[in-house]
């Protein structure tokens, strides 16, 4: 049984408003994809790591980056078509057993002590996700333009959504291929393995494992990764 990582990193991030794709930007001693591929590159226990880039990228070759483990795919349009291109050339590779751990480019403060905590829950599973327990109060709007309150969501079930996720890649393959074809909305790989009936395990992880999604979350990820190395 093997363990494998598809890291889709094909978006544009428009929210950055950067002049090229957040995972290019500056990060510590590399970019931000560089910090987050070498968290699995660095790391013995998986067999290979697929880097989904948009057809159109300009910028990855300029990295230099070269390690037997690591394997280019194209993305697709949306992220979850991204992760299935993914999962459909790593088959040819990966058995559908094996175990495949999804994990968004933007993030790279995700820690290696998380990282086994998720690995340690699989077995016996039909996957697992990190995830953190919302600790603000949460407001539904009256629309979609939230221009005012209508109610307070409890809280107190309510996790957001990390990555890593683990799956078995023929699982994952399936059920994302089934959610496209519903047309079920899939914000996460895990949406897709709950729509097809799978239980998920959610496994409390750091909520410094941030997504940068804006240019304030820049500056708080090297804040974050400085403060380990120290
Ligand atoms: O846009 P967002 O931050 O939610 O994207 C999460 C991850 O999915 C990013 O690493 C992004 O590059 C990736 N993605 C992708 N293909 C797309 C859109 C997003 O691989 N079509």
């Amino acid at each position: 049984l093997k363990y494998w990582v598809i890291i889709p990193a094909a978006g544009v991030g428009k929210r950055m408003q950067a002049s090229c794709p957040k995972q290019y930007l500056p990060l510590g001693s590399g970019t931000i994809l560089q910090q987050t591929l070498n968290i699995f590159l660095d790391n013995e226990q998986f067999s290979g790591v697929l880097l989904l880039l948009s057809p159109e990228d300009e910028y990855f070759t300029g990295l230099n980056i070269r390690n037997p483990k690591l394997m280019i795919a194209n993305g697709g349009k949306e992220r979850c078509d991204s992760v299935l291109n993914g999962l459909q050339q790593l088959s040819i590779l990966a058995d559908d057993d094996d175990w495949v751990l999804v994990h968004d480019a933007a993030r790279p403060c995700l820690s290696d002590q998380d990282l086994q905590k998720l690995l340690d829950a699989l077995p016996e599973s039909d996957g697992a996700i990190l995830a953190a327990p919302v600790m603000d109060t949460i407001k539904q709007a009256t629309n979609q333009n939230a221009a005012e309150i209508d109610k307070t969501v409890d809280r107190s079930m309510l996790w957001r959504a990390l990555t890593p996720q683990a799956f078995r890649v023929g699982q994952l393959r399936q059920a994302l291929t089934q959610a496209l074809q519903q047309k079920i909305t899939v914000t996460d790989d895990a949406s897709a393995m709950e729509a097809a009936g799978y239980s998920v395990k959610l496994v409390s992880g750091r909520s410094d494992n941030i997504k940068i999604t804006s240019p304030e979350d820049l500056d708080l990820a090297q804040w974050i990764l400085e403060k380990r190395l120290s």
